[in-house]
């Protein structure tokens, strides 16, 4: 058994989550600086003014990448570090920072995956409208210009946009990440429609600018439907729940609803009906042809066919495992959700986070111990290779595990611990984790000892 020879291990971050850095060299606020220094947005007020400090310490945490035997780092451009008000005038120490990194990943043979949006919209743009405002697209796609002209000698692997389907829910909808508000579905589909607009922006200027010959992709996320049985019928459901939801009582946007527009130029009924009028104009620009698609899978919940509904999900199992967010701990969703994406949409995918959030803290002798983290990354891989042998495995390119560091679990703070390594965040001490030492041998035996 084993992942096809050139399959890529990689871990994750983003840029507010773990740089901190937030007043340096020029950066420009975004919508967390604002949202995070809002009292009773964040646990504990917890903020990324300083993270995990990665910003001035860019070079140790490569060399933990090198140590862990890393062949590829995900990780995300912050918009205002390189335009400080969203568009307009370039700030180069922005640049620099990330040439330093990019420079580095590469002289240590560890490949870029730059990630351009990654949730820390410019403040300056949200005050005249963010997503909702029509020229949004427009806006991103001078930014992405921008980096392009600059870092395409170097990088080329691309992902436009990171979870829109939680980034616009939780942060348009619900209200519980910034910007913090609370729409009508009308405006919500608005600001969605944009942001597709906006990747697909994003994907012609890549292709019309790079330097290196690019392949690019979206990052698509949700809780995983997966069949109940092994029945016809509930499968059948199952593709029914992941791409096209009855789910009525809120918008709760996921994988088909992101995919198929991009991917099959065609939004999912659902949506149609709040979508701005000629919407249809836009369809082209955002069904731009992608070179892969990025799937960050956590958790997943079952389902079984239902006459009336197309499916109904199945209650959950009394006691069963769940991480510290709460999650339940599913292995299968990383054998449905790439199974269903591929079957459907035929383009390579990457698992581009995977992970737990764990509460982990250095023990009396001075090591970190996370068997649940060990096991996790086990169970979860095994279900992946499953499926890579079953015939999918040229389409199965890859592994990044979420995430790198501890870092800010957004408005959950500093207390849920993500990473492979542990931080202090008063010292910024970082500690490996023993699932780092793990999957340092995971990727040393391509999967083999799994
Ligand atoms: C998805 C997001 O991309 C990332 O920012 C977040 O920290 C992880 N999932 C865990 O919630």
């Amino acid at each position: 058994m084993s992942f096809k020879e050139d399959f890529v291990w990689g871990t994750a971050t983003s840029a507010y989550q773990i740089e901190g850095g937030a007043l340096q060299d020029g950066r420009g606020l975004t919508i967390w600086d604002e949202f995070s220094h809002t009292p009773g947005k964040t646990r504990f007020r917890d903020h990324g003014d300083n993270a995990c400090d990665s910003y001035n310490r860019i070079e140790e945490d490569i060399e933990i990448l090198k140590e862990l035997g890393i062949k590829a780092y995900r990780f995300s451009i912050s918009w205002t570090r390189i335009l400080p008000k969203g568009t307009g005038e370039i700030n180069p120490l922005g640049l620099a920072y990330y040439d330093r990194l990019i420079n580095a990943l590469i002289k240590n043979n560890i490949t870029p995956f730059v990630t351009l949006f990654h949730w820390d919209y410019p403040l300056e743009l949200y005050y005249k409208g963010g997503w909702l405002n029509s020229d949004s697209p427009k806006w991103f796609a001078e930014y992405v210009k921008v980096v392009v002209d600059h870092f395409s000698d170097r990088v080329q692997y691309w992902v436009t946009q990171n979870e829109p389907e939680c980034y616009i829910c939780n942060g348009h909808e619900i209200g519980r990440h910034a910007p913090g508000l609370q729409l009508p579905r009308k405006q919500v589909i608005r600001a969605w429609n944009h942001n597709l607009v906006a990747h697909g922006l994003a994907v012609e200027v890549i292709r019309k600018n790079a330097k290196l010959k690019p392949y690019i992709g979206i990052v698509s996320c949700g809780e995983v439907p997966m069949p109940a049985t092994d029945s016809e019928e509930d499968r059948e459901a199952a593709i029914q729940a992941m791409f096209n939801k009855n789910d009525e009582t809120s918008l709760n946007l996921s994988f088909g609803d992101l995919l198929d527009p991009v991917i099959l130029g065609k939004y999912p009924d659902r949506i149609i009906p709040f979508l701005p009028p000629n919407y249809e104009k836009d369809m082209e620009t955002i069904a731009q042809p992608l070179d892969f698609i990025g799937l960050n899978l956590y958790t997943g919940f079952y389902v079984k066919y239902n006459v009336k509904l197309g499916y109904i999900r199945q209650g959950e199992i009394v006691g069963s495992a769940e991480t510290s967010v709460e999650w339940k701990v599913e292995p299968k969703c990383l054998y449905w959700a790439p199974k269903m994406v591929i079957d459907r949409y035929n383009l390579p995918i990457y698992i581009t986070e995977n992970g737990l959030a764990n509460n982990d803290w250095v023990s009396l002798e001075g090591q970190v111990h996370d068997p649940q983290r060990v096991d996790f990354i086990h169970r979860y891989l095994e279900e992946l290779l499953n499926l890579s042998e079953e015939g999918y495995k040229d389409k199965i390119a890859g592994y990044f595990h979420w995430s790198m560091l501890d870092n800010y679990e957004w408005a959950r703070g500093y207390a849920k611990r993500f990473g492979l390594v542990h931080v202090d965040f008063t010292t910024y001490k970082r500690t490996i984790k023993d699932s780092g030492y793990y999957f340092k041998k995971v990727i040393e035996s391509n999967g083999n000892i799994l």
